[in-house]
């Protein structure tokens, strides 16, 4: 969301205490936020708070000449990307579902070409009413998202359908709502993440120390450059980053059937998760009984996720990671060539090293390539990474709009 410009509306509802954390959330992942109050709205949280959390002065009055000089509304309505009311009482979605002009944040609404979301947030009787749903339903076909609302206690003390959406729910969607723009804009990207986890019996399975971390972090980074991310990961309990497909698997085999799933059109395929190489032969049905003094257990080799996709034809820009406890590069060199990659991120583990810490280091190499990516944050390596597949990517299309010159 870097250097996006979101206008954030803010009316009148308790729901209202929850948007300065909005705005924090916003302007977390890079946004710069405008925020527009309506008159009921400064009757829950004054704009002094606003002012404090956005860093720019709040705008209320349509009639404010100095506000005016200094950028108009029209001006204003041009300058967001993005237009994001939350909460929206059921008053401002009447005003929005009637085309009125009545106050800055409404003539703004209709004054702007940016897609316009809405945070509806109110009692559930009033959400319920006829009068509210004809209104929101006129909304949403002329194209305005409509993010929630959803069920639970109300600050009325009743329990229904009615709440805003938490923040930092709102901020992701607000993302997914704004035109890609970056290196990898019209890209689909397919990343696996974690570990998997094998079955010995109902209630026990065979898995590893991974964390999912770097995975997720290459997801945000990939999103970030404006790919279509899907994310299939692991047993992990991570926040899916905003913006990213996920679909959540367990097994190696299970990791494998979701890829395959969605390998068509995809044009990157990262392989960060810490497949199984091995399950057990025989899942057992019933709970294993500690009967015997000693227990055996046979394993079989698991199928190569990445391997399978870097064999095929059709093949994705494939990416793998090594994961070393010795000789980590010369490791990494031979699976770079024996699983047919065009990339690979080596990284040393084990000895509290890489697995479940927030920080690790990576030689990354390519077919005719070698960088290192210095000790840093997961995210700050991910975005290293997808930086190199962008700089791999354009030089492999220079080089082919070159070859029939030097053929
Ligand atoms: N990988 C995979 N499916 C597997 C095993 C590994 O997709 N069944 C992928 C990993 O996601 C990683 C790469 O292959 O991108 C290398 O994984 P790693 O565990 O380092 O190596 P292995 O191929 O398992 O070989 P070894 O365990 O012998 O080092």
């Amino acid at each position: 969301m870097q250097g996006k410009r979101i206008l954030l509306g803010v009316t009148g509802g308790i729901a209202a205490y929850k948007s300065p954390d909005l705005v924090r959330r916003l302007r977390d992942r890079g946004a710069e936020v405008q925020v527009v109050m309506t008159g009921g709205a400064r009757e829950f949280v004054t704009p002094t708070t606003f002012q404090a959390v956005s860093g720019r002065t709040v705008r209320s009055d349509l009639w404010d000449a100095a506000a005016e000089a200094a950028m108009g509304h029209i001006e204003l309505a041009r300058w967001a990307d993005a237009v994001l009311i939350a909460p929206a009482s059921a008053d401002f979605l009447a005003r929005l579902a009637t085309g009125q002009a009545s106050d800055l944040l409404s003539t703004l609404c209709l004054a702007t070409e940016a897609p316009i979301a809405v945070a509806p947030a109110m009692n559930h009787v009033m959400w319920a009413n006829a009068a509210t749903r004809t209104n929101v339903a006129t909304l949403a076909q002329r194209g305005v998202q409509v993010f929630g609302p959803a069920e639970g206690d109300q600050a009325c003390g009743e329990i229904g359908e009615g709440r805003m959406l938490e923040p930092v729910d709102l901020a992701e969607r607000v993302l997914a709502l704004l035109p890609a723009s970056g290196a990898l804009a019209g890209r689909r990207v397919l990343i696996t993440a974690g570990p998997t986890r094998e079955r010995i019996d109902p209630v026990r399975f065979v898995s590893n120390r991974s964390s999912g971390k770097m995975g997720f972090a290459v997801a945000q980074a990939a999103r970030e450059a404006g790919a279509t991310v899907v994310l299939v990961a692991g047993p992990v309990s991570l926040p899916t980053p905003a913006g990213v497909a996920r679909i959540d698997v367990e097994s190696a085999a299970d990791m494998l059937a979701a890829v395959l799933r969605e390998l068509p059109g995809t044009d990157i395929f990262i392989s960060t998760a810490a497949v199984a190489d091995y399950r057990p032969a025989r899942a057992a049905e019933q709970k294993i009984k500690k009967t015997a003094e000693s227990l055996e257990l046979a394993m079989e080799r698991t199928a190569d996720v990445l391997a399978t996709v870097a064999a095929r034809a059709d093949r994705p820009y494939a990416v793998g990671f090594a994961a070393e406890t010795e000789s980590v590069e010369q490791n990494a060199r031979t699976k770079l060539m024996k699983k047919n990659l065009d990339m690979i991120a080596a990284n040393e583990v084990g000895h509290d090293k890489a697995f479940d810490c927030d920080d690790n280091q990576l030689i990354v190499l390519s077919r005719n390539g070698r960088h290192e990516l210095p000790r840093a944050g997961k995210l700050t390596l991910a975005r290293g990474l997808i930086a190199l597949i962008e700089q791999d990517l354009a030089a492999r299309a220079a080089a082919r709009k070159r070859g029939p010159a030097l053929a």
